[in-house]
């Protein structure tokens, strides 16, 4: 979007979190909550960002320096005005739009900053705010309109009179002013309130009073909305993300059998058909391929690659782990810096045993490869194709099992070659392993 400039503000303390984490590093599903409003302002284009930093500086500054976002510091939490003041000197000699978003309400989707962008500038407005009605308002700031429905002021919590607390219709925070219109004002905001903050919404009535458009739109998601004060309110965000996440999947072809107790974090990619039964839990960076199933209470974790027609079932762990088509891991296994070939059988309750307390190793099992019941796999090794490993067995680190090898025993040794199969390698699976 041109002509638009965004400044993030981040400093607050979150005292609320009751944590030495800044609160917007919390995470939610996966990632800091205030990278979701990093990828949501650029994916709204705008490019030229400025995010504010305060508490816990470091942390939150390493963030942003990765994701290319330049930073100010604001010196003493004196409030979001305080907050926007610091950013000005990054900025003083932009002349377009300014979007104000805050860092803990990371669930608004760009479509909305898009649209907020668009009635700004169309109407001509001097500030746009972005609000809706709550049946339960407590503790957002509350728009006061008088009775020709124009904006008058925004009424934070503290500073809300009996009356004013039944008005349901609050400010989500997000904003966007005309450049001059926002640091005009700033000079004149005093902190006269309860918490003794200088707070932004403040703006609202100085520009009011010098008979300034106050334009609002209205949020058309609720969930949008929540701003992430208490882990109360991070839990609430993380249900409606984990739904968002779920009804995508569900709508491009995915079963999930019981998304309440699923668990899939934003970003995974599951192919079509692959059917996903309950307490099932998928992290972040997981591909999995079609036709696949998938728990019940299976963990699968970040690095994992899971092809078609894969079979992963009850109390399955994978992390950083390659499974191929057809193949099947189907009770009480872990399996950790793992490439799995094609047509592969993992007996029920097989171990890699992937890291030796210093590195993490990798085990490599081949095509068509049959690990028996409570293998213990020691990486890092290698099981060559169509090799066959006895229940119970421990195969130590190093070894390099050749193909059809069959071994057993602790530590395992091996029996006898496996007699080739008259089966061509490239042939399709046996018939039980064709859905
Ligand atoms: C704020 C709004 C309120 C709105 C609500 C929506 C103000 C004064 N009030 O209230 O109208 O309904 O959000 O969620 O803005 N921050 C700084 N530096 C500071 C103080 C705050 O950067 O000195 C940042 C915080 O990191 C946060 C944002 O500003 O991202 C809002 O501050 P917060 O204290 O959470 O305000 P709320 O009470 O939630
Ligand atoms: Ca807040």
């Amino acid at each position: 979007m041109n002509n638009i400039a965004a400044i993030i503000l981040a400093a607050g303390r979150g005292t609320r979190m009751k944590s030495l984490t800044p609160k917007v590093m919390h995470t939610l599903l996966g990632k800091p909550m205030i990278s979701y409003v990093v990828d949501t302002v650029r994916g709204a284009g705008i490019a030229d960002i400025v995010a504010v930093i305060g508490f816990g500086g470091e942390k939150v500054k390493e963030f942003f320096k990765e994701t290319k976002v330049r930073t100010v510091l604001q010196k003493k939490l004196l409030g979001s005005a305080d907050a926007v003041r610091a950013a000005r000197k990054e900025i003083k000699k932009f002349k377009g739009d300014i979007l104000v978003v805050y860092g803990d309400t990371p669930l608004i989707k760009k479509e909305t900053l898009a649209r907020l962008a668009e009635k700004h500038k169309s109407s001509g407005a001097s500030l746009t705010l972005l609000t809706t009605i709550l049946k339960n308002p407590t503790g957002y700031g509350r728009i006061i309109r008088n009775t020709d429905g124009k904006i008058l002021k925004i009424a934070e919590e503290d500073e809300a009179g009996t009356h004013k607390k039944e008005i349901k219709e609050i400010n989500v925070g997000t904003c966007i002013f005309k450049a001059e219109d926002l640091f005009g004002p700033l000079a004149e905001i005093k902190r006269d309130n309860a918490k003794k903050e200088y707070y932004l919404t403040d703006a609202v009535n100085i520009l009011s009073l010098k008979a300034k458009k106050i334009d609002s739109m209205a949020i058309d998601d609720l969930s949008e909305m929540i701003g992430v004060n208490s882990r109360k309110e991070l839990a609430e965000a993380t249900t409606v993300l984990k739904n968002r996440t779920a009804d995508e999947l569900i709508a491009s072809g995915v079963t999930i059998q019981d998304p309440l107790s699923t668990t899939i974090y934003p970003g995974v990619k599951i192919g079509r058909d692959t059917l996903i039964y309950p307490n099932t839990v998928i992290e972040s960076d997981v591909i999995i391929g079609k036709a696949c199933h998938i728990g019940p209470f299976a963990h699968i974790r970040p690095g994992t690659r899971i092809g078609n027609k894969v079979e992963v079932g009850n109390f399955v762990e994978l992390v950083r782990t390659e499974v191929q088509d057809f193949t099947k891991v189907k009770h009480h296994t872990y399996l950790g810096d793992a490439k799995v070939g094609k047509n592969v059988n993992i007996g029920a309750g097989t171990i890699t045993v992937n890291y030796d307390g210093k590195n993490k190793n990798r085990t490599v099992i081949g095509d068509r490869a049959f690990i028996g019941v409570g293998a213990i796999l020691i990486a890092p090794i290698k099981i060559g194709r169509r090799a066959l490993v006895g229940a119970g067995s421990v195969v130590l680190k190093g070894q390099n099992i050749k193909d059809g090898a069959t071994v057993v025993g602790v530590p395992a040794r091996i029996l006898q070659r496996r007699k080739q199969s008259r089966r061509r390698e490239d042939e399709k699976p046996p018939i039980s392993l064709q859905r």
